[in-house]
């Protein structure tokens, strides 16, 4: 099984959205299973509105060392964990047992300011970490993006496919489902299936 951390110090960059829509992709070849470590509770809610029957189950459990044999025992080969911001103690074990910790960051100077404390507690933890792009503009924003990424690029690997800022990531919440499963054109799963693709052969590319 691998495990897959979302990670960030600052709230709002996307780990929840990210999380519920790599898992729905996922799916559709993994048993997937969510551990919500935000008190918040926002992907488990998530899971709630969310019709049963597909791959993707949450695992109820006191730590996160818990939720890896909870989901080893419900035959899960995909772990995430959502994790809350700035509580980096709490933050701490899940990153501690990631086979990869994805870190989102926005491309504004505000947000990679941010990624310190993130990349630190993964470096201590000698954990593997990427960076994400999300919520990329669509139309203008190309400097800031650029030079988000430059930035990043010093302190770690980037995933190449950036998640753009589209409507359907945000409006998919309140209904249990992923971007890519409310839009009408195939915008946000062109991305987050590229964006899938990238970091399952990263985490299998890790020899695990
Ligand atoms: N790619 C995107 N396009 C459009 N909206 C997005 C995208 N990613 C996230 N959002 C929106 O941005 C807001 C913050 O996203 P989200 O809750 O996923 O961030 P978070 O990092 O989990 O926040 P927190 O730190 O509070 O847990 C939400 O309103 C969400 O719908
Ligand atoms: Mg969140």
């Amino acid at each position: 099984m691998h495990t897959l951390t979302l990670a960030a110090s600052k709230g709002g960059v996307g780990k929840t959205t990210l999380s519920s829509a790599i898992a729905v992709e996922a799916a559709r070849k993994h048993q997937v299973g969510l551990y919500d470590l935000d008190p918040q509770q926002s992907l488990a809610r998530w899971h709630e509105l969310r019709a049963n029957g597909d791959n993707i189950s949450i695992i109820e459990a006191r730590s996160a060392e818990d939720a890896l044999s909870a989901a080893t025992e419900q035959g899960c080969d995909l772990l995430i964990i959502d994790t809350p911001p700035a509580l980096m103690l709490a933050i701490q074990p899940a990153i501690e047992i990631a086979d990869l910790v994805v870190i989102p960051c926005k491309p504004s100077p505000i947000d990679v300011e941010s990624i310190d404390p993130t990349v630190e507690l993964a470096q201590t933890a000698g954990r593997p970490f990427v960076f994400v792009v999300n919520m990329v503009p669509t139309q203008g924003g190309a400097g800031l993006t650029k030079g988000t990424r430059e930035f990043l690029k010093f302190n770690g690997d980037v995933m190449p496919q950036a998640v753009s800022q589209r409507l359907p990531y945000t409006a998919a919440m309140a209904s249990g489902k992923s971007g890519p499963e409310v839009e009408r054109d195939k915008k946000c799963a062109g991305e987050i299936q590229t964006l899938w693709r990238a970091i399952s052969r990263k985490l299998h590319g890790l020899g695990k």
